[in-house]
This record gives structure tokens, sequence and C-alpha cells, in this order.
């Protein structure tokens, strides 16, 4: 699939993807509904990769910099599905990297997950 457009995930984030190029970035806005961080949430922008395969499983990635409230990154990897109401899902796995003090904490700096978005 091409992942342009509104997606919501089983959290209740939603991001929209803008333009996807014709080798596969794109960019976007990602609107996370859940937090770690002190201050208050705000849309946070987004850079990713998807492939562009004929039989729309296409894999793809990307990166949000949650730079406006949080000094945390965050990937996410996953993979375009048509579940069995013909409806595009999204199965991700994500790395959520926050900061730390110093180098001895960096065993704990790091959180993974799963999330599933569908179309909005
Ligand atoms: C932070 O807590 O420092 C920034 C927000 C992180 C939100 C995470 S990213 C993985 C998970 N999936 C979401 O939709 N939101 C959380």
């Amino acid at each position: 699939c091409n992942l342009t457009g509104w997606w919501e995930n089983d959290l209740g984030s939603k991001m929209q993807v803008f333009s996807v190029d014709n080798d596969g970035t794109f960019s976007g806005e990602y609107h996370t509904a859940v937090s770690s961080a002190k201050k208050p949430i705000q849309p946070s922008p987004l850079i990713g990769s998807q492939h562009l395969d004929e039989d729309g499983q296409c894999t793809f990635g990307f990166t949000v910099n949650w730079k406006k409230f949080s000094d945390s990154t965050a990937v996410f990897v996953g993979e375009c599905f048509k579940g069995d109401d013909g409806k595009e899902v999204l199965h991700t796995s994500w790395l959520l990297r926050e900061k730390v003090d110093s180098e001895p904490d960096d065993w704990k700096a790091t959180r993974t997950g799963r999330n599933t978005f569908t179309r909005m």
C-alpha cells in the first residue's frame, strides 16, 4: 500500500503521512496519544521510507523526533496487510530511546513494543 493519509493505532495515536515520493521516501506528522515526558504532547515530525511492491504488502520504516516536548526518539518498522475485511492494516514494532544522564544508565534507555494502525 501507499502510506499516504491518516492512520490511527491501538493506543489512539494518529499520524498523517504526507505524499510518498516515487522512490518511497515520505514525511509526516505523528500525534501520540501517550507520553512519558513531562511537557505537554505536541505533534512531531516523522521521516520514513517504504517499499512500493506491486502486491501491496510493503515493508516500511520511519523515525519520529519528539523534539518539541521530549528528548526521546522513536523508530517504527512494519508491513502493510489487507485485513479479512479488505481494509489496510499496518503491523509495526517500535523502539523508543529516552535520554539518560550518564552512560551507566544506558541499559535502561530503550523501550520496545508493537502497534497496529488502521486508516482513519
Ligand atoms: C516520549 O514519551 O518521550 C515521547 C512520546 C513517545 C510515544 C510512544 S512511541 C511508541 C508508542 N506508540 C505510540 O503511538 N506512542 C508511544
